[in-house]
């Protein structure tokens, strides 16, 4: 018994030692600080007030799943749409009175094209579509992650859609080896071509979600990064609500540029405002 403990003490003190290198070697790496969003002075409600008055619609492309669901929330919550229209596979059905003038469209993604009119006259569209290759296999995971987010991104363009808001991932890449970074690169740089009024994509890390669905390496991930965040700050995981108050924000900000990709600290910076 005696030396169960001894033992455990020292696999303890070895983990923790473990886990404060990791932190310190991902600390040296890690992205520099935005200034950007960080010196971002603006106020928010008044941005807010501003956009309100516009009257202006949206929808979102993935409300039932876990980013989506939180981004819904606080636009509801911030009020600043006139509209709100959710776009997905399935009806969904919320008891809160505060979604009671939610308006839903029911598509089949396998023939968008025959629901385009579900994509017409947003001003803004939002996407937190996704699915992984545990679940759908590599060819189902590029038929949701590419296909089907590019036709709907061109569908909402010819709708009239001025603004696109996209959730990719840190390190997304268009020439990567891996299956998953280069299909969310891929996506990033095409619905650029699209040529929208404004583009924003989202590139988070590790999203610290009590996912309800069983993923277990997405689970040993944000077991490892919840235990590493609290040793120090780390551009590696972010939880999802700093994700959709970004997003959120981010709509009423004047962007410098047409196209622009927030990364992982752009998103901490201007999701904890
Ligand atoms: N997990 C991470 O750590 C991480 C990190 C960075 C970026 N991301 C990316 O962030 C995005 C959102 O992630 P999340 O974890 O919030 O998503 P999620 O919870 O998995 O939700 C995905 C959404 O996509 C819909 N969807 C999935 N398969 C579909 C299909 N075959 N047909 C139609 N709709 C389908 C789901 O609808 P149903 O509810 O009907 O299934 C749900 O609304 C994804 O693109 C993901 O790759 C994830």
């Amino acid at each position: 018994m005696k030396q169960f403990f001894t033992t455990l003490g020292k696999a303890t003190g070895f983990f923790t030692v473990l886990i404060v290198a990791i932190a310190a070697v991902l600390s040296y790496f890690d992205d520099p600080e935005p200034v950007k969003y960080k010196s971002m002075a603006q106020d928010m409600k008044s941005l807010e007030e501003n956009f309100k008055q516009q009257n202006k619609s949206c929808f979102i492309l993935g409300a039932s799943g876990e980013t989506g669901k939180v981004l819904l929330k606080e636009l509801l919550e911030r009020n600043i749409f006139s509209k709100i229209t959710l776009i997905g596979r399935r009806q969904l059905t919320f008891e809160d009175k505060a979604y009671e003038n939610l308006v839903q469209e029911v598509v089949d993604f396998e023939k968008l094209d025959d629901y385009a009119a579900a994509f017409q006259g947003h001003d803004v569209g939002y996407c937190c579509l996704g699915t992984t290759k545990a679940k759908a296999g590599a060819e189902g995971f590029i038929r949701v992650d590419r296909d089907y987010i590019l036709k709907s991104a061109e569908l909402a363009k010819a709708g009239g859609c001025s603004q696109f808001h996209l959730q990719s991932s840190r390190g997304a890449d268009k020439n990567s080896n891996f299956l998953y970074l280069k299909i969310k690169g891929q996506v990033d740089a095409k619905i650029e071509e699209f040529g929208f009024d404004r583009y924003s994509v989202y590139r988070p890390g590790v999203l610290l979600v009590d996912r309800q669905e069983s993923r277990p390496t997405e689970w040993l991930a944000r077991k490892f990064f919840n235990g590493l965040t609290s040793v120090c700050s780390t551009s590696m995981a972010i939880p999802i609500e700093v994700v959709a108050k970004a997003m959120v924000s981010n709509t009423l900000i004047q962007p410098e540029q047409k196209a622009e990709i927030l990364e992982h600290k752009d998103i901490t910076a201007l999701g904890k405002k």
